[in-house]
Order: C-alpha cells, then sequence, then structure tokens
C-alpha cells in the first residue's frame, strides 16, 4: 500500500511569537497535496500557529496531552481543551518525556488511547539508548515502548485502518547530528512494521505511517525517506529554520 509521506516538525521547547510567524510563513510555500506536513508547537502557541495555518494543508498539535478527561491534575492538558484549539495531532512518548518526566510506556498508551478517543491523532515516539543498542536489546526495547500502545489502541481499529502514527526515533541520534544511516533505521522500521503485522495483521501493517526522527537534515532526508518502511520524519533542530524544513518537504516528495 502507498503510504503518504508526513513530514513533522518538533519545535520542542522554543519559539516565540515573532519567531514563530517567521518559520511558519517562511516554508508554506513548500507545502503541496505530494506531503502532508505538521508542526508540534508549546502549549502557550496553539492559538498563533492554528490562526497561522487556518486554510492551510498543515496540521498542528502540542508536544504532550494529559491522559485524564479534565480535575485536579496541575499543569496537564488535556484532548478536549487541545480540540478547542483545532489540533488534530499530538505527540506522545517522546523520549525527553520518558527521560526527564519519567513517562513509562503505559502511561504513553494512555495518551494514545485520550487522543484517538478525542478525534486526535497520536504520534507515538519509540527508541532505544545508545547503551541499549550497544546491549544488542534495540528489539527488546521497541516491544516494550510499542506493546502496550498496540494493545490498549487496537479497539480502534476500522477497516484495517487505525488514527495512529508510530516515530522511530534512537535517542542517541536526536539532537546530536549523528543520525542512524538509512540501513539502520530502515531495519528497525522493518520490525516495527512486522511487529504490527504479527500483532494486528497486514492491512494495519501496511498502512501505518513509521517516521524516522534524529537529526535529519535537508542533506540526509531524501536517503532516509527513500527506504521502503521509512515513511517520512519527526524533525527536530531542522524544524526550526523554515530553509531546512523546506528542503526536507522538498526530499519527501
Ligand atoms: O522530535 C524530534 C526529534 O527528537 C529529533 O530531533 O532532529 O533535533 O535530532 P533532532
Amino acid at each position: 500500500m502507498a503510504r503518504k509521506k508526513l513530514v513533522a516538525g518538533n519545535w520542542k521547547m522554543n519559539g516565540n511569537f515573532d519567531a514563530n510567524e517567521g518559520l511558519i510563513l517562511g516554508f508554506l510555500a513548500e507545502v503541496d497535496e505530494q506531503v502532508d506536513v505538521s508542526v508540534f508547537c508549546p502549549f502557550p502557541y496553539l492559538a498563533q500557529v492554528g490562526k497561522l495555518l487556518e486554510g492551510q494543508q498543515v496540521a498542528f498539535g502540542s508536544q504532550d496531552v494529559s491522559a485524564k478527561a479534565s480535575g485536579a491534575y496541575t499543569g496537564e492538558v488535556s484532548v478536549d481543551m487541545l480540540n478547542e484549539f483545532g489540533v488534530t495531532q499530538v505527540l506522545v512518548g517522546h523520549s525527553e518525556r520518558r527521560q526527564y518526566h519519567a513517562e513509562s510506556s503505559v502511561t504513553v498508551a494512555e495518551k494514545a488511547v485520550a487522543a484517538i478517543s478525542g478525534g486526535i491523532t497520536p504520534i507515538v515516539c519509540v527508541g532505544e539508548t545508545l547503551a541499549e543498542r550497544e546491549a544488542g536489546r534495540v528489539e527488546e526495547v521497541i516491544a516494550d515502548q510499542l506493546d502496550p500502545v498496540v494493545e490498549q489502541c487496537a479497539k480502534f481499529i476500522e477497516n484495517g485502518v487505525w488514527n495512529l502514527v508510530i516515530a522511530y526515533e534512537p535517542v542517541w541520534a536526536i539532537g546530536t547530528g549523528v543520525t542512524a544511516s538509512p540501513e539502520q533505521a530502515q531495519e528497525v522500521h522493518a520490525m516495527i512494521r512486522a511487529r504490527l503485522n504479527a500483532m494486528l495483521g497486514a492491512e494495519v501493517a501496511q498502512s501505518t505511517r513509521i517516521l524516522y526522527g534524529g537529526s535529519v537534515k535537508p542533506g540526509n532526508a531524501s536517503e532516509i525517506f527513500a527506504k521502503e518502511d521509512i515513511d517520512g520524519g519527526l524533525i527536530g533542530g531542522a524544524a526550526l529554520s523554515s530553509d531546512d524544513f523546506s528542503g526536507i518537504i522538498r526530499a519527501a516528495r
């Protein structure tokens, strides 16, 4: 099945009103129907980004969401709140959330469930650390992160399709300038797809987009995106420059 590429920019904790506007206006000309594009901004900028993207073919969302619907959860933001801003996608389980906020794979799965239940597509991030890779534990780590999500979200599959995207982001490649080789990335993507196939069947496995993230730049994006099981990228640093982000969108065509 042909899967449309998705280029998603994760701004992390960066930006301000001026910079956000310049960034978005700087890459919009590059967006067309050939590639899906989305941006993930900090919560305070959702309204601004939503307005800038009104009528444009660019999805936007936040970098996290609460698994809870409402209540005494200081600092949390619910799916319903995101929906009020017109958010259609959300990142869950980014390695920086797992690392600095001790998010477990069970919590990540609960967040994915909350998002899908509220009509928002979760981009579920998985990936191993360098120590885990060197210990030969890549498959085990990815399975531990992925399986709870698959088990919890399988109920949302309709006609072989679910509203869920997976992003493989090896922790050792994030923000380090060291990217996984296209072959290394493809190997893990194929493993993830095989796992989906075993757990959910071929239709879901073939329709699920699996993005690669970790030091993707305009110069290495084409080679990475050319791999069979790589359906686009989750871009960090290079998503903060409209020239770089435009170059990566072009590479996904
Ligand atoms: O969410 C994006 C990833 O963490 C990749 O970040 O492109 O700066 O390595 P990076």
